[in-house]
């Protein structure tokens, strides 16, 4: 398989500009101490806005083997916007990724799959890459519709953005039922909303982009069960939430191939 997996870490609206430049100190020398090779994996950190300046620095001053991103961005380019954070500053910080669409935005801030989507085109109009994440509430797994939510979501997601930007783009499936809840999807689980949502891909552009996608699965991922999701054929990576937060275990997920 061409696609290099990615291990993503979202730290949601956890550590000050402080605990950002020691668990990065931290997660350098546990990625070393772990014999971490870039090629077989891509790390990357996703901090709060008010850390991605330290971070910059010191990934960049120790040449540290990270990529970093943000976890949200405007939708518009400049100007009267009161509290947003713009593609054009992110950039500027060399965010590589920002996240779109992440379920704890779509429930708290009332996110629609149409301002996802105006993200996302932001996110590629400023040079980064989106992180596009989909899923499903409890209810909707329940009543067995949990493959044509997730389709539904990144069909409106997608839409109007060339097939050359979404071959370079990364989806992240976590289904809301196992974010922060120790309820981890079974590999099968994720297989089958990720392999669906490559169908998808190739159904709305063509084989050779859904090859080219990347797609991670996120909810509950630990060092304990990434191996077992990371040995489906359409998991190509992880979104982690809380296990993101120590630097060891974070480390051990990156280099889950080690194990
Ligand atoms: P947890 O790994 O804490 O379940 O969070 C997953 C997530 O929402 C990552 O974006």
């Amino acid at each position: 398989m061409s696609r290099t997996p990615i291990m993503a870490g979202n730290w949601k609206m956890n550590m000050d500009h402080l605990g950002a430049v020691s668990l990065v100190q931290d997660l350098g020398k546990a990625l070393e101490d772990a014999g971490y090779d870039p090629a077989r994996s891509e790390a990357v950190v996703i901090p709060p806005f008010t850390d991605i300046r330290s971070v910059q620095t010191l990934v960049e001053g120790d040449k540290l083997p990270l990529a970093w991103g943000a976890q949200d961005i405007s939708a518009h380019e400049d100007g009267a916007y009161t509290g947003e954070v713009s593609g054009s500053m992110l950039a500027k910080l060399g965010c590589s990724y920002v996240v779109t669409g992440h379920s704890e935005r779509r429930e708290y801030h009332g996110e629609t799959d149409e301002l996802v989507n105006a993200k996302a085109k932001k996110i590629i109009e400023h040079g980064m890459t989106p992180i596009i994440c989909c899923g499903e509430p409890l209810e909707v797994r329940k009543a067995g519709k949990h493959v044509e939510h997730t389709v539904g979501q990144i069909t409106a997601d997608l839409a109007g953005i060339d097939a050359a930007d979404v071959a370079k783009l990364v989806i992240a499936y976590e289904p809301i039922w196992a974010i922060g809840t120790g309820e981890t999807a079974t590999a099968d689980d994720a297989q089958e909303v990720c392999g669906a949502i490559r169908k998808a891909v190739a159904d709305l552009y063509d084989e050779a982009t859904a090859e080219s996608v990347r797609i991670q699965y996120g909810g509950s991922v630990k060092a304990g069960n990434v191996v077992e999701i990371m040995s489906k054929p359409d998991v190509d990576g992880a979104l982690v939430g809380g296990a993101s937060l120590k630097a060891g275990d974070f480390a051990q997920i990156v280099t889950f191939y080690a194990k």
